[in-house]
């Protein structure tokens, strides 16, 4: 085990952690975002930089600062190691702009998008965004485009975090999409427009941190803070069949995987609770699941705002120490 201190916090975790895995085991404010680091996807981190962090004192046997901010993601700690994320001007200057730069391109398109309510860009605009910008050219544009029957890519929102691509390339046994091209010209693409038709492809909506890829089910159905978000699991022969369906009325919307507060998939019996596209995309009918009861959301999430969601007192930090 080795000692690391985050924002004056002192931890002891397993050798080899990364500052993030570290910062998660504390929780709350202090963990630093992440746009494309996904705990259960191989490979996934180091693209988007928002996790930087500063490192004001390396190790207990070198305890020099590092002179970058390092990437939390993939950077390991050391016994000793101190870190600073709320508590340093030099990540909070740095991540203004890596927001800055991830807005550079997408488009504001929220109050039309699927996403909005759920998108973490969103949120990590709200959290460190400017109130202007400062990019006058013209953002990138693609069209549209069906990537199978199920699935839509609006390729304009994407921030070319790779998870989509680990996705598949850890779920499917073969990737039919990936990043074509380079610098302002990349792009999530198939070659010859294939369709993403594996059984777990559907999990690439789960996946993508903003509305770069939608479900094609639910696409403008309803906003998400309308709906009622309710635990449900049904007997799957492929998947485990654990998900989250979305509700109006006694109508099912939409299923998604059950997410947790780092809006990764949750792990069940020990493995990652992915869900297959007949749970995602056919399973619409309340009698197909067993409904176990309303799913606990975060209560600074716009979806909170919805009467139906049962509130957690104790999740929120400032309420535990008001009962304290
Ligand atoms: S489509 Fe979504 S998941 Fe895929 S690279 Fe773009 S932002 Fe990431
Ligand atoms: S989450 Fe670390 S670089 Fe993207």
């Amino acid at each position: 085990m080795v000692k690391v201190t985050i924002d004056g916090i002192e931890i002891e975790v397993e050798e080899g952690t990364t500052i993030l895995n570290a910062a998660r085991q504390v929780g709350g404010d202090i963990v630093p975002p992440a746009m494309c680091y996904y705990s259960k996807l191989e490979g996934s981190g180091g693209k988007c930089r928002t996790c930087l962090v500063e490192v004001a004192a390396g190790s207990e046997r070198d305890p020099r600062p590092m002179p970058k901010l390092m990437v939390s993601c993939s950077t390991q700690v050391q016994h000793g190691m101190v870190v600073k994320n709320l508590t340093s001007d030099r990540v909070k200057e740095a991540r203004a702009g890596v927001t800055e730069f991830l807005l550079a391109n997408h488009p504001l398109d929220c109050p039309v998008c699927d996403q909005a309510g759920e998108c973490h860009l969103q949120d990590l605009g709200f959290e460190n965004g400017k109130e202007g910008t400062r990019f006058e050219e013209e953002k990138r544009t693609f069209a549209p485009r069906d990537i199978g029957d199920k699935i839509k890519l609006h390729m304009n929102r994407c921030i070319l975090c790779y998870r989509c691509v680990y996705t598949a390339n850890q779920l499917t046994n073969k990737r039919v999409h990936g990043v074509l091209n380079r610098g302002d010209h990349a792009e999530i693409s198939t070659y010859i427009e294939k369709a993403l038709d594996n059984e777990f492809i559907g999990n690439v909506i789960d996946v993508c941190p903003v509305g770069a890829l939608t479900d094609k089910t639910f696409r403008f159905k309803s906003r998400v803070w309308f709906l009622k978000p309710m635990n449900a699991h049904r007997d799957c022969p492929t998947c485990q069949g654990i998900a989250t369906v979305w509700m109006f009325g006694n109508e099912i919307q939409r299923v998604t995987g059950r997410k947790d507060a780092y809006g990764e998939i949750e792990t069940h019996n020990g493995k990652t609770a992915w869900l297959c596209n007949t749970c995602r995309f056919e399973s619409k009918d309340v009698a197909q699941w067993t409904i176990e009861g309303p799913r606990v959301i975060n209560r600074h999430s716009v979806i909170s705002q919805g009467h139906y969601v049962l509130k957690n007192p104790l999740e929120d930090k400032s309420t535990v120490k008001n009962l304290k």
